[in-house]
C-alpha cells in the first residue's frame, strides 16, 4: 500500500506586501494547513491523507488556493471555515465541494469539465 493515498497542497506561498498578485500565505494559508492537518488527525486519517505546504499553485487570484490529488480537485477562496467540510466531505466521503471549485477550465479536473463548462451542442 502507498504511504499516502491522498494528497492536499496548500499554497502557503508568500510574496512582499503591494505585490500586484497577492499571495496565499497574507489570506491565512498556514492556519489553514495547519487546520487541515489537525482534522485529518482528528478523523483519523492521517497516516494515509496528508496536507502538505506548497509554492505557488500559480492559481493566486482564486487563493487560498488547494490542489487535491490523485483527484486533481481545485479548491479556491478557502478559509479556516472551510476545512471540517473539505476533510468530511471530499477526503472521507469522495464528495467535490462545488461552491469551491475554482471556476476556471485551466484548473477543471477533466472528468468535471463538463458540470463546470457545458460543451457546445453537437452539429449535425
Ligand atoms: S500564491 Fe498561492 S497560488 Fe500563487
Amino acid at each position: 500500500m502507498a504511504r499516502f493515498e491522498r494528497h492536499l497542497f496548500v499554497c502557503t506561498n508568500e510574496r512582499p506586501a503591494g505585490h500586484p498578485k497577492g499571495c496565499c500565505r497574507e489570506k491565512g494559508s498556514e492556519e489553514i494547513r495547519a487546520a487541515l492537518k489537525a482534522e485529518l488527525k482528528r478523523c483519523g486519517v492521517a497516516g494515509i491523507v496528508r496536507a502538505n505546504a506548497s509554492g505557488c499553485l500559480d492559481a493566486c487570484e482564486f487563493g487560498v488556493s488547494i490542489v487535491i490529488y490523485p483527484e486533481g480537485i481545485w479548491y479556491g477562496g478557502v478559509t479556516l471555515k472551510d476545512v471540517p467540510q473539505i476533510v468530511e466531505r471530499t477526503v472521507l466521503n469522495g464528495e467535490v465541494i462545488e461552491r469551491l471549485l475554482i471556476r476556471d477550465p485551466r484548473y477543471a479536473p477533466p472528468h468535471m469539465q463538463c458540470a463546470i463548462l457545458p460543451l457546445p451542442p453537437k452539429r449535425a
